[in-house]
């Protein structure tokens, strides 16, 4: 039984990775690609979305545009980690076909109200649209299959030294995420950056042919610097909040209260995690199997290459 999967994003590298897999899985349906402004403006994160739906083929899957910024702060963006464009070094054919029309907010709450229990939501952005789908229908938590995020850290962050990029981006709409009912899965920074697209990953990768060069690899180096001293590649972050609703078996997460600070001078955005509560709201991600991940995460790819050179 596929799982069926609803994918806000705002491509962004890793989220261009991430969709590759939700796409590629035949475990997975995706059901719907909803775009957020973050990583870039929510124009190019909407356009990179468009695009990779149509250059990976799966037109049928719908797009809706969400928030241009977060709930109440000015958007700062990450550009300078993605490039300008938000897919880095990659320039892919203008799209064809258009948006719903729908505003991803309510995109999310019309398709989960239709199937109770049965979609997950990942999102791999800031948490902006999430946040206004709960406010406008509160019981969206209760009819997601489950709750999945690429963001927060227990340790430190890498937008501050206390805050991941996707909490604080919009650390007020996280809150409203956190608090509602629903247990969040956390998978923050502590477990991606297990995850890296190392030297060895990406000779592999490399075998892929057409896919490999025009996309997947592009995508997993535009960053990647082998002269830094430590340096084990990108890490594909918002790919292991896609592979953890496919394969939770590659994952250890433990019970956790989360807590968003949202006041804090030098702390805003900081995930306050608390592993010994007894009022747990999460899920939050350890440790990853890291050779059972990337065996995974190439198979899904190897298999879209394939298809993609036929
Ligand atoms: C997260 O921030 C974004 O830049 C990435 O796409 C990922 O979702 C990592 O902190
Ligand atoms: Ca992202």
């Amino acid at each position: 039984m596929p799982y069926s999967i609803l994918l806000d994003c705002d491509p962004g590298l890793d989220d261009a990775l991430a969709l590759l897999l939700a796409h590629g899985d035949p475990n997975i349906e995706l059901v719907g690609v909803t775009t957020v402004g973050g990583n870039v403006k929510l124009e190019n994160t909407t356009r990179n979305a468009l695009q990779l739906r149509e250059y990976l083929k799966f037109p049928d899957v719908p797009v809706s545009a969400g928030a241009a910024g977060p709930l109440v702060r000015e958007a700062r963006d990450a550009a300078h980690v993605h490039g300008s464009g938000g897919l880095g070094s990659v320039v892919l054919p203008d799209a064809q076909l258009a948006v719903t029309g729908q505003h991803a907010a309510d995109f999310i709450i019309e398709t989960l109200k239709k199937t109770p229990g049965k979609i997950h939501l990942v999102a791999t952005g800031p948490l902006t649209n999430i946040a206004i789908a709960l406010e406008r229908e509160p019981a969206i938590a209760r009819w997601a299959a489950s709750f999945t995020i690429m963001g927060g850290s227990y340790t430190r962050g890498n937008a501050t030294v206390a805050a991941e990029f996707n909490i604080w981006a919009d650390p007020e709409a996280a809150k409203i995420v956190f608090d509602a009912d629903w247990r969040v899965t956390m998978i923050g920074l502590d477990l991606t950056l297990q995850a890296h697209a190392n030297g060895a990953v990406i000779d592999r990768l490399k075998q892929l042919g057409s896919l490999a060069d025009e996309l997947i690899v592009p995508l997993a180096t535009f960053y990647f610097n082998p002269t830094m001293p430590d340096w084990d590649g990108q890490a594909v972050h918002d790919v292991c909040a896609v592979a953890y609703v496919a394969r939770p078996d590659l994952f250890l997460a433990q019970p956790a209260r989360v807590d968003i600070e949202t006041r804090g001078e030098f702390t805003a955005g900081m995930t306050v995690v608390d592993f010994d509560t007894s009022t747990p709201n999460s899920l939050v991600a350890t440790k990853l199997d890291v050779d059972g991940f990337w065996a995974y995460v190439e198979s899904v790819y190897a298999r879209v290459a394939a298809e993609h050179s036929a």
